[in-house]
């Protein structure tokens, strides 16, 4: 059984006092949610102060991005040791903001995702086609390229520890979610590409979040769907009320069915 997963990308919001006001909410409001687990992962610059602030609460923290190299003369850049160091577990690789801003290549991903797994951290890749893909009727082609190069070498133990996001780049920020059909059609098809290059076993473990509009009011017919495993939240998490409300509805649904 999967445990519904609830991650909140802040993007580039909220200053730390922004966002230690944001968090003190949130664990008040989830604090006697249990049975699905909590991600936030705020900007570089408030993870400090995050992490103090989730000590002893089921809330764990991640990180937006990181650079593939340990250490070194990459100015601007963070390593994984860095962000394992100040408290994250998990780190968002692949959005499709790095890859379409900043160019980011499925081999660029692949490598922040091995060093990544180095480091205990749990990678949170992100996939998704653009609307002209799909509309091209290419979604499942993209999704699969993406899958397999962004993950590519991976062994057993490492694919049990990654956490995979499908996120209709059309859908993001947009106000336009996919419909939980179309959600799970893909990841239904992501799941069967695990089978694939694993096991069943395998592909029964790891975790598929859809990303792209999640709101508390279309949450719930999301998650219901068998192969949609929690959700990567953007917009709706940089307020508490709609965050909590999207994890109650997880804690919900888990406890009803899943
Ligand atoms: P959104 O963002 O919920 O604002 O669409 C999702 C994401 O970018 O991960």
């Amino acid at each position: 059984m999967r445990k519904l997963l609830i991650a909140g990308n802040w993007k580039m919001y909220k200053t730390i006092s922004e966002a230690i006001t944001l968090v003190n909410t949130i664990k008040a409001g989830v604090h006697s949610i249990n049975g699905v687990d909590i991600v936030v992962c705020p900007p570089f610059t408030a993870l400090d102060a995050m992490s103090k602030s989730v000590e002893r609460t089921s809330i764990e923290l991640g990180a937006q991005n990181m650079y593939s190299a340990t250490e070194g003369a990459y100015t601007g850049e963070i390593s994984p040791q860095m962000i394992k160091d100040i408290g994250c577990r998990y780190v968002i690789l692949g959005h499709s903001e790095r890859r379409g801003y900043f160019k980011e290549t499925d081999d660029m991903v692949n490598k922040k995702v091995c060093l990544a797994l180095d480091y205990n951290l749990n990678p949170i890749v992100c996939i998704g086609e653009t609307l002209e893909q799909r509309e091209q009727s290419k979604t499942k082609e993209v999704v699969r390229t993406q899958f397999e190069n962004s993950l590519k070498g991976l062994t057993v133990d490492q694919m049990n520890n990654i956490i995979i996001a499908y996120e209709p780049v059309w859908a993001i920020g947009t106000g336009k979610n996919a419909t939980p059909q179309q959600a799970e059609e893909v990841h239904k098809y992501i799941r069967q590409l695990i089978v694939n290059t694993y096991d069943r076993t395998v592909s029964e473990n790891v975790r598929i979040l859809y990303g792209g509009s999640v709101k508390p009011d279309n949450c719930g017919d999301l998650m219901q769907k068998g192969n949609i495993d929690g959700a990567l939240v953007g917009g709706a998490s940089l307020k508490a009320e709609s965050f909590i409300q999207i994890i109650a509805k997880a804690k919900e649904i888990s406890d009803n069915n899943k």
